[in-house]
């Protein structure tokens, strides 16, 4: 193996394939000035900015500005404070915190996660405290951080989402509300709110009227088309959207007699739903004028930008953090030193160079930002 190596790094027949030599110029030919001359005109590269000088905020609307496009997703970083000895979570630009419920909810029976190709299938079934315990145990501490919390809420019914609503509304230390429609809405047979642009924007316009908060909705991939779902909840008030949450899918058990998971569907996440993500804050940003907030598989700065230039203002991390707690911290280093190696002084430079060029200028934050 030795020799082999040797033996190719010191061919002069491979050195000369990789960089050939140039033509010999014969003597009656002058040196070629203009070619000279080109290559000096061409554009200079930016100057570098400083990673500190580069503006990383995120203006979603309703007085809510994120510090930076870098939020950890709901149910992957419990409420916050469980990560204090591990992350400086006042560096992180938001989190969402566990889905919160009207009720405490004990949550699915186990198993309830297990690894899969690319990723991880989960189904906690929303196990919480309910939310005056959230906003006892927690409000007070998040009151004193810098870093925004967005409340993740589900119910079983409309009402149920407004009355957690409610509840948060006008408590120091709650910046928004992100509703989790991918729940079964008990009084429509369980259909989901998230797989019909009627239920999703019934619920949208009720949480609306109940509360002055930020409103942003999570939108479900487990639907043919995200377009007029993520239009009728636009329409319906609210001031971002999130996408995305988890697909719906199953494991076989052991012995292969039953599905493993003790609720049977679980939810996949993990980089293996990252091309699905994509997809869907493609399409869902070309058709409304609210910002988007990308999830699905983020590990990586390569994977940032590629929700940025589908056009989302920000990202959530999930189920990377299990893995490493302190990702998401570093992707806003990462992000900033990457806008300041390429001389931006603002990260939305990087938003949207993806999408197809829109006639009409878009009106609103997020793909207003097209080249
Ligand atoms: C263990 C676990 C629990 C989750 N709980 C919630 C939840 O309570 N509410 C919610 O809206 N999404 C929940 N999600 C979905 C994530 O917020 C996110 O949308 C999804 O995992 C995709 O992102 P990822 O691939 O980066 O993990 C959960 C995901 C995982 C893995």
């Amino acid at each position: 193996m030795k020799a082999k190596r040797r033996a190719v790094t010191s061919s002069p027949r491979v050195a000369d394939q990789k960089y050939p030599a140039p033509p010999k110029r014969p003597a009656n030919r002058p040196a070629p000035a203009a070619r000279v001359q080109a290559s000096t005109d061409r554009p200079e590269a930016p100057a570098p900015v400083p990673a500190m000088d580069v503006d990383l905020t995120v203006d979603l609307g309703r007085g809510l500005v994120l510090p930076n496009p870098i939020l950890v997703a709901s149910g992957t970083f419990g409420y916050g404070v469980e990560y204090g000895d591990v992350v400086d979570v006042d560096r992180l630009g938001g989190i969402c915190c566990k889905g919160t419920t009207l009720k405490a909810r004990i949550g699915n029976p186990t198993p309830r996660v297990t690894e899969t190709p690319g990723g991880m299938l989960n189904s906690i079934g929303l196990q919480n405290p309910g939310v005056d315990a959230v906003i006892e145990r927690y409000a007070a501490t998040w009151a004193t951080w810098k870093v925004p919390v967005l409340v993740n809420v589900a119910g079983e019914s409309v009402r149920d989402y407004v009355e957690v609503a409610r509840r948060l509304d006008g408590v120091p230390g709650i910046a928004g509300i992100e509703l989790n429609i991918s729940c079964p809405n008990v009084g429509a047979g369980g259909l989901q709110f998230a797989i019909d642009a009627g239920a999703a924007a019934e619920v949208t316009a009720a949480v609306r009227r109940a509360t002055d908060l930020p409103l942003l909705v999570k939108l479900s991939p487990n639907v043919a088309d995200i377009r007029p779902i993520a239009r009728a909840i636009a329409d319906a008030g609210a001031d971002a959207l999130t996408a995305i949450n988890t697909l719906s899918g199953i494991a076989v058990g052991p012995g292969r007699t039953r599905p493993l998971l003790g609720n049977i569907y679980g939810g996949l996440s993990g980089p293996a739903i990252k091309p699905v993500a994509l997809r869907i804050v493609y399409e869902a940003t070309q058709v409304v004028k609210i910002p988007v907030i990308a999830i699905g598989g983020v590990t990586e700065l390569a994977d940032v930008l590629d929700f940025l230039a589908v056009g989302a203002v920000a990202v959530q991390v999930g189920t990377a953090i299990f893995a490493d707690p302190t990702v998401p911290v570093r992707l806003v280093d990462e992000l900033a030193a990457e806008c300041g190696r390429r001389g931006m002084t603002s990260y939305r430079d990087l938003i949207g160079t993806a999408l197809p060029k829109r006639t009409e200028r878009p009106s609103a934050k997020g793909v207003e930002y097209l080249p």
